[in-house]
């Protein structure tokens, strides 16, 4: 037999999946770990937790799935973006990685306006700079921690330090590497002239691979703790999204997904490279070669869900273990009984910051319009609607550009939410489907490996063969115009609150 393994390096846990040619799971593994805000808006994780829970999980998907060393053929590796990873000269980490949601380096975001004009940054990176994205991290470390910066020799990515801790080899692809800022995106290929101008030194990074394309092979101690050979092949993988992307089919123009995990992404693919002037969405290179994405991104989506729960839902929590099932089937369970608009509460899902649409590091979550018929079940509500009415300004702008999407798909935790499915098509105007592979970037991470080993044609043709519409949820027309007003509502929020938000960050 022939197997492919998918790693999903996430923000809660590393999901590692192991399936047939067919796409079928034959054995899957996770490992949760911590995420640490030292301060308000700071998010970061070690990178040693991820390579733990890596090697945990490959090692018991192959013995779980009794695969012979030889019949692994090929490894994917998909990772939450943009995060910041450091290694000395021996390949040590030097401090933890500064992840995706983190809001510390507004200055830097200055620092690097003030270097180059904005348009030049969105023609070459194809966006403008952005707080959570990899560049003005270096600065930051650069600007705060010389010491650490000095000693830095390599510059990864979270699923690129993973290639190296399998393979030993330093490298990159394009999907992920576009949200480092330093990618010239339209001819995917690092930017001389933005290395140049923000002073780093190219040989600090990874080569750039296309996502398919193999990057190495398991390195002998590798293989013995896990059951792999070191013949077993790594491609380069993909970006989170760009992986579900591949996941759920999403590879043609017209098709489009909306993915609630830690953050909330709606990805819509594209032949050409659409960009939005305003900098809203982010366009970065797509897993398919030589195509790209555009995707609006909510900082915290399921974060926002998960706080909420961690934080003030310790009777659900108890009630799921005494009866044995998800919290969340609970949380979905009550939630269906509040109606739309929760009696009028809105939330504002800003707790690290928002990107789309605002680019604000420094706006803060917000339960508005709190009364006292109002109880827990609203409160989670109105959490689950104000992440989709933030993912509705991501869907209104890729609208706007003129990117037509006729097939909107859902995926991720929240994705498998029926309540949280009819929102977004409620929102959106337009059904919401699912598809029967369940594993997203773990699936699309194997499809490239599948592709870099020759199992098949072409990442399009692979998904044609592997993976099925399931379900379809459809807009309800009678709340269609309740929802419009409650999100009108919403975003007239944020613009009466910002002059506010930057005085509290002030204080
Ligand atoms: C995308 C983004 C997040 C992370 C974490 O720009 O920051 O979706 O990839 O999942």
């Amino acid at each position: 037999m022939e197997y492919l393994i998918g790693i999903d390096v996430g923000t809660s846990a590393t999901k590692t999946v192991l399936f047939d040619k067919k796409g079928n799971i034959i054995a899957s593994a996770s490992r949760e770990y911590p995420l640490y805000q030292p301060h308000n808006g700071w998010a970061e994780q070690k990178p040693e937790d991820w390579r733990d829970a890596v090697i945990a999980t490959v090692e018991e998907v192959v013995k779980k799935s009794g695969a012979g060393k030889d019949e692994v053929k090929g490894i994917g590796i998909s990772g939450q973006m943009h995060g910041l990873v450091m290694l000395d000269e021996a390949g040590n980490v030097i401090r933890p990685s500064i992840i995706w949601c983190d809001q510390r380096t507004g200055e830097e975001v200055e620092e690097m306006l003030e270097i180059m004009p904005r348009e030049r940054w969105i023609e070459i990176t194809a966006n403008p700079p952005l707080t959570g994205w990899t560049a003005a991290k270096i600065l930051w470390v650069r600007n705060h921690e010389p010491e650490n910066y000095e000693r830095c020799r390599h510059i990864l990515l979270p699923k690129d330090y993973i290639r190296y801790i399998l393979t030993g080899v330093f490298a990159t692809e394009v999907s992920d590497a576009s949200g480092m800022q330093l990618l010239d995106v339209p001819n995917r290929c690092w930017s001389d002239e933005v290395l140049e101008k923000l002073n780093i030194d190219k040989s600090l990074l990874g080569k750039v691979y296309e996502s398919c394309e193999v990057t190495g092979t398991i390195l002998p101690d590798i293989a013995e703790k896990t059951g792999l050979s070191t013949e077993t092949k790594v491609v380069g993988g993909a970006g989170d999204n760009a992986a579900a992307a591949v996941g759920t089919g999403v590879v043609k123009d017209g098709t489009a997904f909306t993915t609630i995990g830690t953050s909330g992404v709606v990805f819509a693919h594209s032949s050409q490279v659409t960009i939005d002037p305003k900098g809203r969405v982010h366009t970065c290179c797509a897993a398919v070669p030589g195509t790209w994405h555009v995707m609006g991104v909510t900082q915290a989506a399921g974060l926002s869900l998960k706080w909420f729960k961690d934080n003030f839902c310790q009777d659900y929590v108890e009630e799921a273990v005494r009866q044995d099932v998800d919290v969340y089937d609970l949380i979905n369970r009550d939630i269906a009984n509040i109606p739309a608009g929760s009696d009028k509460l809105i939330y504002l899902p800003y707790l690290m910051g928002e990107r789309t649409p605002h680019l604000d590091p420094d706006c803060r979550g917000v339960f508005f319009g709190l009364s006292a018929i109002h109880t827990k079940a609203h409160m989670l509500r109105a959490v689950m609607e104000g992440v989709s009415y933030s993912l509705s300004d991501c869907n209104d702008i890729l609208k706007e550009m003129g990117i037509d999407v006729d097939c909107m798909m859902a995926c991720g935790g929240g994705g498998k939410s029926p309540v949280w499915r009819q929102m977004l098509a409620d929102l959106y105007d337009c059904s919401v489907n699912t598809v029967r592979q369940t594993e997203g970037p773990a699936l699309g991470v194997a499809i490239l490996a599948g592709v870099g080993c020759g199992i098949y044609e072409s990442v399009e043709e692979a998904c044609d063969e592997l993976i099925s519409e399931a379900q379809s949820t459809g807009a309800d027309s009678s709340v269609v115009g309740k929802y419009k007003a409650y999100h009108e509502l919403y975003k007239a929020l944020y613009g009466n609150l910002k002059n506010s938000y930057k005085k509290l960050a002030a204080l």
